[in-house]
C-alpha cells in the first residue's frame, strides 16, 4: 500500500493553519476515504460531512489541490502522485470548521460541481448525424480509458474521473444545469470572478 501526504486545513472562521497527515491509500480509494482514514487513526476532531458517497448530494465538497471538487468522486489515483494532495474548504462558502462550509444554495454547488461531474465533454453543432454521433463517442470513451491519456491527463492537471457517456451528460445537463435559477447563475459568476 502507497503512502500519500495530505495538507488539510484545520480550523474555523476565526482563523486556522494546514496541518500534515501521512495516510496508506489502496486501490480504488476516493479522497473521502482517505480523509476518513484520517479522522479514524490520527484525527478523531477532523470536521467533514458527507452523505450520499455518490456524487449526489454535493456535502462532502471541498477544494482538491485548489480546484472545487467532491471528494467521494475523486479518485486517488486521478491525483499527481509527486506531491502531497492539498484539501481545505469551498472559498464560497461560510466556514463552520475544518472541511465543512455552510452551503447556502444546493443549486450553487451544482454549478461548481458540473466540470467534475461532465468530465471531458467534447460538444459537436446539432445536426450531426445519429450515426457519427455514436462513432464520435465510442471514439472518446475508448480513448479515455488508455494509460497513455489518463498519464499524460493527470500531468497537466485534468479531470480523469469515471468518463460519462453522451448520454449521461445529456440527461444531467438537461435534467439539472438547465433549471438552476438565474439568481444563482449570477452568484456562481461572482464567486468565479473572484477567484
Ligand atoms: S457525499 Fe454526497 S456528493 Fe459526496
Amino acid at each position: 500500500m502507497a503512502k500519500t501526504i495530505f495538507r488539510i486545513w484545520r480550523g474555523d472562521a476565526r482563523g486556522g493553519e494546514f496541518k500534515e497527515y501521512e495516510s496508506e491509500v489502496s486501490e480504488g480509494m476516493v479522497v473521502l476515504d482517505v480523509v476518513h482514514r484520517i479522522q479514524a487513526d490520527q484525527a478523531n476532531d477532523l470536521a467533514v460531512r458527507w452523505n450520499c458517497k455518490a456524487g449526489k448530494c454535493g456535502s462532502c465538497s471541498a477544494e482538491i489541490n485548489g480546484r472545487p471538487r467532491l471528494m467521494c468522486m475523486t479518485r486517488m489515483d486521478t491525483l499527481p502522485k509527486d506531491r502531497p494532495v492539498t484539501l481545505q474548504p469551498m472559498h464560497a462558502f461560510p466556514l463552520l470548521r475544518d472541511l465543512v462550509t455552510n452551503a447556502r444554495e444546493k443549486a450553487l454547488l451544482e454549478l461548481l460541481m458540473a466540470p467534475q461531474r461532465l468530465g471531458l465533454a467534447v460538444v459537436g453543432p446539432p445536426g450531426i448525424p445519429a450515426e457519427v454521433t455514436t462513432l464520435l463517442r465510442d471514439a472518446y470513451l475508448t480513448m479515455v480509458a488508455t494509460t497513455e491519456y489518463r498519464d499524460e491527463a493527470i500531468k497537466r492537471g485534468f479531470d480523469v474521473g469515471a468518463p460519462n457517456s453522451g448520454e449521461a451528460i445529456t440527461e444531467y445537463v438537461t435534467s439539472t444545469l438547465m433549471t438552476v435559477p438565474t439568481e444563482t447563475i449570477a452568484e456562481y459568476r461572482t464567486y468565479v470572478e473572484r477567484r
